[in-house]
């Protein structure tokens, strides 16, 4: 069953940027707006560039490599209506100074 694991502290992330961090294997982006915290698997769905080094604006991401958009609140694949190119989203809460994400 998935837990919820802490990631990193919330000013490890700060606001307006994303970082990436492993937990179970798996690289998951941590994304910082505004006081939210978003958790996608880092991995881009077209060809795994790393989600966290794209260009974020409000509550999306920019891959850095082709330039697909993704919804950091849910991961929805942004440019066209395909789902199975939606990045996996991973349910995030804050708990005192910490950021956890379930994995
Ligand atoms: S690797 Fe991300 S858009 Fe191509």
């Amino acid at each position: 069953m998935a837990q919820f694991h802490s990631i990193c502290k919330k000013h490890d992330v700060p606001i307006g940027s994303a970082r990436m961090f492993v937990v179970n294997e798996i690289p998951i982006g941590i994304f910082h707006v505004d006081g939210e915290f978003f958790a996608l698997d880092n991995r881009c769905p077209h060809a795994g560039a790393s989600l966290s080094l794209g260009t974020m604006d409000r509550d999306t991401v920019s891959c850095r490599i082709h330039h697909w958009h993704f919804c950091l609140r849910d991961g929805t694949y942004l440019d066209e209506n395909r789902p199975e190119f939606d990045a996996r989203c991973f349910p995030v809460r804050l708990k005192g100074d910490e950021v956890q994400v379930q994995v």
